[in-house]
């Protein structure tokens, strides 16, 4: 079974499921059919499965002409057998005419900041009837060390399948950077674990045929916490970067001055910039993954626990940063009209999830004030778990921005006017370092 598959993908006459068509699954599609690849998409979001079969982009740096010249593809397969190159579905029992289902289904935190792995559950309960002898299957959304072995391989034995003989289990973490000009899916090198060495073997064929270099792992649990690691050692650096802020700015200096300068080592230091909280997908959420696990051994990962508690207190410690710039004008917060720059979570992306901006607004608004946001990658408030404003981005005129009373800069986008901004709005707080010439209405945060 083993040779089978690697010859089919060998040959290119694999079809690929990707289960989870978002930010990680659809750029993985638009790889693996670039090399010919069919791919099979599989989503429970029936809006987003229309969508993308009109050939419709919902993602803002995924262009709607990519995935629609896939839709316009055909492709001869096997014994005559036709597929378009890439064709998306809500329904499993199309689950056995993938030769490898790849899982990229979100893992979040429940609200008392546990690992959720039910989308995990739910995608392994929706494949189990419809698994074959001779399929791959691979997880890589980010997870805790164990997930693998406990979640897919227990329940995919449960069924009958031998794993590593019939059916071939990895752990693959995504290292998407989306927005990224450098590094995209293909040159990004690829860590994967297998269940057994046989399931390795498979991977390494696969991932081998759309990547330029596989980093092979003795065991998915390895493979797992590598993920881990790389997320935790982003969220503990930048903890140290916004604690050091809250030093820099009592002795009146420039936290970014000394962090390039630092950085002109040329060995041994990394620069990392403080910013106004955490935001996205990944490194709010991932340690907490680690720091779940590690209670089952019982062991505190304290280090971890700190950083997500400096880094968790930021959009507060800016608030106070925005009253305080407001009260030397002799403004209160209640009532100020505040508009905040940037509502995704990184510059030059649309991805708000969990962007620290709206977690500033509802800060901001529960004390009174009256709020306003401007973002061209998101030109509506998008409904969000916690937070719900019925807004639009706001264009930024002159007589807009000379109507307000603050400015809070919580994503710099390249895009934004920022001389415009400086010229026209009365107050600015700045939380990315954008303005570092001491204009005299900009204050750093
Ligand atoms: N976004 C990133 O940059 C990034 C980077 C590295 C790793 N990751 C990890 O990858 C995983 C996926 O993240 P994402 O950003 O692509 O999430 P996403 O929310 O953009 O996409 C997940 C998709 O899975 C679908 N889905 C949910 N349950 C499903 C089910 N049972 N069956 C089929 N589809 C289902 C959702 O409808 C959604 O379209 C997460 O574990 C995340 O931590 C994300």
């Amino acid at each position: 079974m083993k040779e089978g598959i690697i010859q089919k993908i060998k040959d290119h006459q694999a079809v690929v499921g990707i289960v989870g068509l978002g930010y990680v699954g659809l750029p993985l599609m638009l790889r693996f059919t670039e090399v010919g690849f069919p791919v099979l998409g599989f989503d429970i979001d029936e809006v987003k499965v229309a969508k993308l079969n009109r050939g419709e982009s919902y993602i803002g740096h995924i262009p709607s002409t990519a995935i629609a010249e896939r839709r316009e593809q055909e492709i001869v397969l096997e014994a005559g057998r036709k597929m378009v190159l890439f064709d998306a579905t809500v329904d499993y029992s199309r689950a056995p005419e993938a030769d490898v289902l790849i899982l990229c289904v979100p893992t979040p935190l429940n609200r008392h900041r546990e690992p959720d792995l039910s989308y995990v559950r739910s995608t392994v309960n929706s494949l189990l009837p419809h698994l074959r002898p001779g399929q791959m299957i691979s997880l890589e959304s980010t997870t805790y060390p164990g997930t693998t072995e406990e979640e897919l391989r227990s329940r995919v034995e449960e069924a009958g399948f031998v794993v590593g003989k019939d059916i071939f289990l990895v752990y693959s973490p995504e290292r998407e950077d989306p927005g990224n000009p450098i590094y995209n899916t293909r040159n990004i090198p690829k860590v994967c674990g297998g269940s057994t060495r046989e399931c390795l073997e498979v991977g390494q064929a696969l991932y081998g045929e759309v990547m330029d270099q596989i980093v092979p792992m003795s065991s998915t649990r390895a493979a797992e916490l590598t993920k881990l690691l790389e997320n935790i050692y982003r969220a503990v650096n930048i903890g140290l970067v916004n604690e050091l802020k809250i030093v820099t700015d009592r002795m009146g200096i420039d936290i970014r001055e000394v962090i390039d300068a630092a950085a002109t080592k040329p060995f041994g230091f990394t620069p990392f910039y403080p910013g106004p909280g955490l935001g996205g997908h990944c490194i709010p959420i991932d340690p907490f993954y680690l720091t779940w696990k590690a209670r089952e051994y019982g062991i505190n990962t304290r280090f971890v626990e700190l950083a997500g508690e400096v880094n968790t207190a930021m959009p507060h410690w800016v608030v106070g940063k925005v009253m305080d710039s407001l009260n030397e004008k002799g403004q209160s917060l209640k009532g100020a009209r505040i508009l905040v720059l940037g509502l995704a979570y990184k510059k030059n992306v649309d991805d708000p999830r969990e962007s620290p901006a709206m977690e500033i607004m509802e800060i901001l608004r529960n004390k009174g004030a009256v709020m306003s946001y401007s973002d061209p990658h998101v030109p509506v408030f998008p409904p969000m778990r916690k937070h719900k404003f019925d807004l639009q981005s706001v264009e930024l005129t002159p007589e807009a921005l000379k109507s307000l009373d603050c400015v809070l800069l919580a994503t710099d986008h390249d895009d934004f006017p920022y001389d415009l901004i400086a010229a026209h709005a009365p107050l600015i707080v700045d939380t990315r370092g954008v303005y570092r010439n001491d204009e005299p209405n900009v204050v750093k945060a």
